[in-house]
């Protein structure tokens, strides 16, 4: 018989600290660096961020994670020893070693998990969900978690006006079950690619084996995040309209059969310019870029809990998600509800 996949339960936990644009400005200003909160809402569509507090505890990846995780375990009524597999999305984790998906494990008691973590950067949830399907399909897990979580306040370079303007710290989880004969929901389809040429679009040079962190490479900011915006731009454009068609072409699918495209929440402009080219209409593109920034892993669970929780997903709608990160990484999932 064959099993599909259903998510069962979603979540998602910010930080307290609210960076406004006019905020973030005063920051740069201090820092030598001009730019305007004009400025950041014509080029991206972002009003504000959340931004961790590094002596908070609770602020820390692996609470955010927690934190969405109870929440997505409470909507499923499920509890933290009924998970089998963790699957953390992250390119900002507590530690190197060990894993996110181990720190998590142990603030939530999930002791009968195994788990690991997914460096995707902006794709790894849905990189994730995917990893997830599978194993729902075959068999291999029951109950899965797969957590997006980032607090990029810590590897954002602030000297660098034309990125720090651009991130976020959040998380987001979903509950993953195979779905009983009554429901409706599955995973119809997914395509994962990436292209590790272009991995000097966005990276981080230091702090890693090849290039340890000596004081000289700290002061450089060798170890904080590096970014070619204008080519990303374009790739982002170009593959998120080429994976959204192609997972609309191999389920027979128009633009029309879809209820909601949940894209990553890079930045409004890349957002309305796929929307546009697909002739998918702005009202059914779910959004929350304006008010979090880009939460890399983050953006896709956390933008969709709050439409689940407004009620404006419903059981039956049918999505597509549209994603692009470092890597490069592109990844769409096409699913019902
Ligand atoms: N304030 C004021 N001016 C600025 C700022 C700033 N914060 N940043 C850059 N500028 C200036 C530039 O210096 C440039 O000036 P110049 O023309 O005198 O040289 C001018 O603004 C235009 O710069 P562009 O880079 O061409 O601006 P663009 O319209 O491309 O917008 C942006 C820049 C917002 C970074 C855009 O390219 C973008 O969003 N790219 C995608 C980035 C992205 O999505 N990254 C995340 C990937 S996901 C992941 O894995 C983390």
């Amino acid at each position: 018989m064959r099993r599909e996949t259903k998510i069962t339960g979603i979540g998602s936990a910010f930080p307290e600290h609210i960076v406004t644009n006019d905020a973030l400005v005063l920051k740069l200003a201090q820092r030598g660096l001009e730019t305007s909160s004009q400025w950041i809402i014509e080029r991206t569509g972002m009003l504000e961020r959340r931004e961790s507090d590094p002596d908070n505890p609770n602020e820390y990846n692996s609470a955010l994670g927690t934190r969405a995780a109870i929440l997505a375990l409470e909507m499923a009524q499920k509890q933290p020893k009924d998970i089998d597999l963790i699957l953390y999305a992250t390119c900002s984790p507590d530690t190197p070693l060990p894993s996110s998906a181990c720190w998590l494990q142990s603030h939530i008691g999930a002791t009968n998990a195994w788990g690991m973590d997914i460096n995707a950067a902006c794709s790894g949830f849905v990189y994730g969900l995917a990893t997830a399907d599978q194993f729902i399909k075959s068999g291999g897990a029951e109950t899965i978690l797969v957590v997006g979580a980032e607090v990029l306040s810590s590897i954002i370079n602030w000297d660098d006006r034309s990125s720090c303007i651009l991130f976020g710290d959040g998380a987001g989880a979903v509950l993953v079950e195979p779905a009983t004969d009554e429901d409706t929901s599955q995973i119809f389809s997914f395509k994962m690619q990436s292209d590790g040429n272009l991995w000097d679009l966005l990276h981080i040079p230091g702090g890693g084996s090849r290039m340890e962190l000596t004081p000289e490479r700290y002061e450089q900011k060798l170890h904080k995040l590096r970014m070619h915006g204008r080519d990303v731009f374009k790739n982002a454009v170009r593959k998120l309209v080429q994976f959204a068609e192609d997972q609309l072409q191999i389920n027979g699918m128009t633009v029309d059969d879809l209820d909601w495209l949940v894209p990553h929440q890079a930045n409004q402009r890349i957002i309305d310019a796929v929307a546009e080219r697909l002739g998918f209409p702005e009202e059914k593109v779910l959004i929350n870029v304006d008010r979090y920034g880009n939460t890399s892993s983050a953006t896709v669970p956390t933008v969709l809990d709050e439409a689940v929780r407004e009620g404006k997903i419903k059981r039956g709608d049918t999505l597509l998600m549209d994603v692009f990160g470092s890597g490069l990484t592109y990844g769409a999932i096409l699913l019902r509800w």
